[in-house]
């Protein structure tokens, strides 16, 4: 059977900065793959790719076999492409209830083709039927104290998990994550790999970029690790983790995995060269941004 995501030598530019340079990538069914790299290294962007958000100027995409480098961003979420966003998108001044069904509706009002292309207002069987998908999917994140809560009054924990929902609303077959644990404590943060891990027994895939080195490291079984839009390494955590040139791309930022127990995440600093490295375990790899040279 074809893999979920197969992208073969994507290309992305902005203007003269060449933010994917020939990037290839092969997500397989039922798995959970990492992408990881500094910042500004073209993790989002190369998501925009899969999404349709960017077109790229060479390269192919394709979805569960199917090459989708010409289809719009619509065609290719009805193929079963969810997602979640590094700054969250939800609708604040709906509930989250509100945010899930609406999300339900998208993928279709199951009252029938014309009615979708007419755009006409669901019906109450549609209506219900959402509802109670968004319920289903609320209850499995453990969140259905919120439901009535405004999006924009919940915990950063909470918003996360309810942004991952309205994702599940539309029945994906392949998820993409765009920095699920970020900003999340310790323990929000193991939370969620269970529940990633038992959307993945349910048989979606899953593409996750994420700075928390253990997030990643523990729950992947493929890693690529991009740096400048290109292909850094690609492999098992094992061999990422000991991965001499990933090693210096993070500027000598020990990489370990599984975390210790820690404190609610702060964005780590780049390490000045010069500087004794502390022997603590590392586990996060962010970056300061760097600037980029135009590239051509
Ligand atoms: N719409 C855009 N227009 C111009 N440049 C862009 C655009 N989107 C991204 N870039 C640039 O492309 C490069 C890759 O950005 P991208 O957001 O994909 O990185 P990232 O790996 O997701 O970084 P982060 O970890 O900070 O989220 C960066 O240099 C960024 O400034
Ligand atoms: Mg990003």
């Amino acid at each position: 059977m074809s893999p979920p995501l197969e992208l073969r030598e994507i290309t992305v530019r902005f203007g003269g900065l060449t933010a994917l340079d020939g990037v290839s990538l092969t997500v397989e069914e039922s798995s959970i793959a990492g992408l990881i790299g500094p910042n500004g290294a073209g993790k989002t962007t190369l998501f925009d790719s899969i999404a349709g958000i960017v077109t790229p100027v060479s390269g192919r995409v394709r979805l569960f076999g199917t090459d989708v480098t010409d289809w719009p961003p619509y065609r290719r979420a009805r193929l079963g492409v969810g997602r979640t966003f590094q700054r969250l998108e939800l609708f604040g001044s709906m509930t989250v209830l509100e945010n899930l069904v609406m999300a339900a509706e998208s993928r279709g009002s199951g009252a029938g083709l014309i009615t979708d292309l007419l755009a006409l207002p669901p019906t109450v069987e549609g209506r219900a039927r959402a509802e109670a998908k968004a319920r289903e999917t609320l209850e499995a994140l453990g969140i259905t104290d919120y439901e009535r809560s405004l999006a924009s009054d919940l915990p950063l924990g909470v918003s996360r998990l309810v942004e991952l929902g309205r994702a599940l609303c539309t029945d994906p077959k392949l998820l993409l994550l765009d920095e699920p644990s970020s900003g999340l404590r310790g323990d929000e943060s193991r939370r969620l790999a269970d529940t990633l891990r038992q959307l993945r027994g349910d048989g979606i895939s899953i593409l996750v970029v994420e700075h928390d080195m253990s997030f990643v490291l523990g729950l992947c079984s493929q890693v690529t690790v991009l740096d400048f839009g290109r292909l850094l390494a690609e492999g098992p955590p094992d061999a990422i983790r000991v991965n001499p040139t990933v090693q210096a791309a993070y500027l000598g930022d020990e990489i370990e995995a599984p975390a210790p127990k820690r404190a609610r995440k702060a964005p780590a600093k780049r390490k000045a060269p010069t500087k004794k490295k502390a022997p603590a375990k590392k586990v996060s790899a962010r970056k300061a941004t760097r600037a980029r040279a135009p590239r051509g």
